[in-house]
């Protein structure tokens, strides 16, 4: 992977930069910003040097929202922001064709063109049309084979961004960590996980599995669940898991009619102390159904981290928020912007979008 150091030529060259902008809003407000602070160092760097810098990136999974509330909160990180209404064409081309060496043009969403999530050749190429340099920074998308990941790089001379340096680092530090080391994984589907724990067992001396994910391991191990939300994976497979003596389910439970709804006290203080012997600690996925708001184990664990003294990285936009809630934050070693990307990265060491620069 070539480094956005390595690049030669700066001053008023036009760089297409595939950024982090997919962040939550709400009545057209970005309600978070974390990801566009973690997409500044790499803007900075390339217009500080008198780049033109062109971002695009897609907002939300269909291609119905619009990237410009995020140009405007974007704008107050960052001066010279300003925002195009299409993704590609002659006017996009005109509009920065007119931009200061140093400024900074967001153009819309990708997912408003079809070609995007198909990576279509020809949509590649529109998109390679707009600069004579690609930085990849959008380590949250290169899990996906899309036009602006893995079509442009095929293209335009192709960089890494400081975020996607970044990732790649401390992830592949996470997927060699220092013992007693402590992976825990919550979230729901057994699907999206099931390579990411195969690996993650292999490595790490205890996988703690959380969430609704551990109600079908507990309902495999003979443990009553009730009505509570359970994968339709065959017991077979999720005995196998359950007989690897790594894997740390949970032992008690809050439940709230004849569901479970997230960990008990017991389980609260297990994790604690698997925290606190721990060297190393990775966690993706909220440990509760925190979107309903039971919290208690999630914040109970991001605090107990916080507290390790491990080296510990954290993923996945449920987990941060509850760990940024707390203010806890700036406590982790690392927070990586990936969620699906994270776990995949973690699985097979590489991603789609990685490959593409190399
Ligand atoms: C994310 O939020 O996980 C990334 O931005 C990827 O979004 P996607 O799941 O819609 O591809």
């Amino acid at each position: 992977m070539r480094s956005i150091r390595d690049i030669k030529l700066f001053e008023s060259i036009p760089i297409l930069v595939r950024a982090t902008l997919n962040v939550p809003t709400k009545n057209g407000e970005v309600t978070n910003d974390y990801r566009l602070r973690r997409a500044l160092p790499t803007i900075r760097f390339l217009s500080e040097r008198g780049a033109k810098v062109i971002l695009i990136s897609h907002i939300g999974e269909k291609g119905t929202e619009t990237l410009a509330p995020i140009a405007t909160r974007l704008g107050k990180l960052i001066s010279g922001v300003s925002f195009f209404r299409e993704t590609v064409g002659a006017g996009a081309r005109s509009a920065i064709r007119e931009l200061a060496p140093g400024q900074i043009l967001v153009l819309e969403n990708l997912r408003r063109n079809a070609g995007e999530q198909t990576n279509d050749r020809a949509f590649a190429r529109e998109l390679a049309a707009l600069g004579d340099i690609f930085v990849q920074d959008s380590f949250d998308t290169c899990h996906r084979v899309h036009a602006s990941i893995v079509g442009v790089p095929e293209i335009l001379p192709s960089y890494a961004g400081f975020l996607l340096e970044d990732e790649v680092r401390e992830l592949s530090y996470a997927l060699t960590p220092k013992h007693p080391s402590l992976a825990v994984i919550g979230g729901m589907k057994f699907s999206t996980k099931e390579a990411v724990l195969t690996r993650l067992l292999a490595i790490y001396d205890k996988v703690f599995i959380g969430g609704a994910l551990a109600n079908s391991f507990l309902k495999a191990s003979g443990k009553e669940v009730g009505k509570s939300l359970v994968s339709t994976t065959d017991e077979n497979t999720l005995k196998k898991f359950i007989a690897n003596p790594k894997l740390v389910l949970p032992i008690d439970s809050v439940v709230k009619n004849e569901s479970i709804f997230d960990h008990g006290l017991g389980t609260m203080a297990l994790l604690a102390d698997l925290a606190q012997k721990a060297k190393t600690i990775l966690w993706n996925g909220p440990l509760g159904k925190y979107e309903d708001g039971f919290r208690g184990a999630t914040n109970a664990f991001a605090r107990a981290t916080a507290d390790s003294g491990a080296h510990s990285i954290v993923g996945g936009g449920d987990t941060v928020a509850s760990i940024e809630g707390l203010g806890l934050l700036s406590r982790f070693s690392f927070v990586s912007t990936g969620g699906g990307a994270m776990l995949d990265f973690l699985a097979r060491g590489t991603l789609p979008g990685i490959e593409a620069l190399n």
